[in-house]
């Protein structure tokens, strides 16, 4: 197999998985301003998918966890997130992941959402160290039937559940031999509540040297914008670097473009077009996921405040889009 994880840069700079966020209608977006060098989807439930297409026999025109699975050409290398601790919905999924053409599938070690964590998935799993062989080589054999050779395996975790426990969860993890290894600098318990420990960043690389020097390592948690990656990068030792809510209202984050260069103009264009994505994509979510987005795109000049209570005030996308029509110069 021709892993993509080798032909990065170093660093490489990548843009993490994140629901209801990085879906295809803002990554269609993203890739319009910049490509990062590696794309996540959203993460989609494993189990999910199999009771969906397998027992229930859904379309996949009409299931909406494949479609959160689209993108296009442009977003390539893209990776397809999943998460599950069912070795047999992994390997099914994986198989979807690379016959969807994907090109590589990422698993979910790290999510503390409660009703994840339930199903024993996400950071879960952090407890459950036992289950990481079995899910990574039902994710490879899956991988292996859905393409010949099948597709890189990766996976993202945290530092730890309760506490820092990186000197004996990393090395189970990078036992598996993982293509790329993603580590969220905080602990489950942590949450996003407190800064990312980016002092334990050369430690985690030194861990990856020693346990499986063939793994990518990417760090992950408060990067700002690419000096900030670059910079981290650097003083870690990390292959790559994932940003996360630092493209909230920013689909330009993967250029060198400052904040101060974007006009209210530009972002009152890029939210225009990110609305019409939205209705052409994501057909049957809520508007109210269109809203998260305002906010961010319209802030920061005089009178921003103001038209964005005007746009909050929109309850379809046809409001939106003729209130934003109304604005054209
Ligand atoms: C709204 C939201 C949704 C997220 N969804 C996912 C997800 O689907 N899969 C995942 O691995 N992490 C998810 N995350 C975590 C991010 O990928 C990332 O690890 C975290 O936000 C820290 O990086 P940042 O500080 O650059 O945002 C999500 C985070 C946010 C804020």
């Amino acid at each position: 197999m021709d892993s993509f994880w080798k032909h990065l840069p170093k660093p490489f700079f990548a843009l993490a998985p994140m629901a209801d966020v990085t879906d295809p209608a803002y990554r269609r977006l993203i890739a319009d301003y910049g490509v990062p060098h590696v794309t996540w989807t959203e993460f989609v439930s494993a189990d999910g998918l199999y009771h969906t297409r397998e027992k229930k026999g859904m379309k996949d025109e009409e299931n909406p966890l494949v479609r959160d699975l689209q993108y296009s050409e442009a977003e390539r290398p893209i990776v397809a997130q999943i998460f599950g601790s069912n070795p047999e919905t992994i390997a099914y999924a994986s198989e979807l992941a690379a016959t969807l053409g994907f090109d590589g599938v990422d698993i979910n070690m790290g999510c503390p959402d409660r009703s994840i964590e339930k199903q024993g998935a996400g950071a879960a799993m952090i407890k459950n160290p036992e289950l990481v062989k079995p899910i990574v080589e039902a994710a490879r054999r899956g991988a292996a039937r859905g393409k010949e050779g099948g597709i890189p395996v990766s996976l993202k975790t945290r530092i730890g559940y309760h506490q820092e426990t990186m000197d004996t969860w990393l090395p189970v993890v990078l036992a598996s031999k993982p293509d790329a290894l993603t580590v969220h600098l905080r602990t489950r318990k942590e949450m996003s509540k407190v800064d990312a420990h980016w002092e334990l960043m050369a430690r985690a690389v030194a861990l990856r040297n020693e346990h499986s020097p063939d793994t990518i390592i990417l760090g992950n948690g408060d990067v700002k914008d690419l000096d900030d990656a670059r910079l981290k990068a650097a003083l870690s030792g990390a292959d790559g670097i994932m940003l996360g809510r630092a493209i909230f209202g920013s689909p330009w984050l993967f250029t060198d473009r400052k904040p101060n260069d974007i006009s209210p103009t530009e972002r009152i264009e890029a939210l225009r077009t990110f609305a019409q994505y939205f209705s052409e994509l994501r057909p049957t979510k809520s508007f109210h996921l269109l809203k998260k987005h305002i906010k961010s795109f319209i802030a920061g000049w005089d009178g921003a405040a103001q038209l964005r209570g005007i746009l909050m005030e929109a309850s379809t996308q046809e409001e939106l889009d003729s209130i934003l029509a109304a604005l054209k110069p």
